[in-house]
């Protein structure tokens, strides 16, 4: 399994109606991000997740324009160094052709932490600092690390991801981000 993103089997798409809702509200051609709050989340997802053994630390929507690309950036919790591990469910809705593209810094080059309107952390990376190591179109599903430098580039459809943070640990508290061997078993009948 590569450590960026994994193409995933899962048969159901959470929170149609709530993109449906909110597509009606937002500015099409800006940048959107909304928490999804702990009693909104979709059953279906957390009860895979934690039958999985795992946890939902936290669940957002994020919705990119049409012909947009994002800036690079890494999501999530306070990290140091400033970019932890962050593994999220993705479910894709829209966003035909939308490729996300991961990164890697150049000459140890770091960027300075940003507090996001969801109460969350994030990164942003110069681009001349960075050089692409993987990319991945998802039509679906797909398991991401979000706390390696990454961005989305779409093509004409706008595009919604809902996003379901996995933790080890339950409850509130840090988030206690899987190793990458855990994940590949955990996932592993799920894994396309
Ligand atoms: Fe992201």
């Amino acid at each position: 399994m590569n450590i960026f993103g994994q193409l995933l089997s899962i048969n159901f798409k959470p929170h149609l109606d709530l993109i449906a809702k909110l597509e009606k509200t937002v500015n099409v051609k800006s940048t959107a991000h909304f928490l999804i709050k702990k009693e909104e989340r979709d059953c279906r997802a957390v009860e895979l997740i934690e039958s999985l053994g795992l946890h939902v630390h936290h669940s957002e929507l994020f919705y990119t324009p049409a012909f947009s690309t994002r800036n690079i950036h890494v999501d999530g919790d306070v990290g140091d160094p400033p970019y932890a591990s962050i593994f999220k469910i993705n479910w894709i809705v829209g966003g035909t052709g939308s490729q996300m593209i991961w990164y890697e810094t150049i000459d140890g080059y770091s960027p300075e932490k940003r507090k996001t309107v969801a109460g969350t952390y994030a990164c942003i990376f110069d681009p001349k600092k960075c050089r692409e190591i993987f990319n991945l179109q998802i039509e679906n599903c797909a398991l991401v690390q979000a706390g390696i430098p990454h961005t989305v580039v779409n093509q004409e459809e706008p595009r919604w991801a809902v996003s379901y943070v996995v933790s080890l640990s339950a409850g509130p508290g840090p988030l206690q981000s899987p190793s990458v061997s855990d994940i590949e078993q955990k996932f592993k009948n799920f894994l396309i």
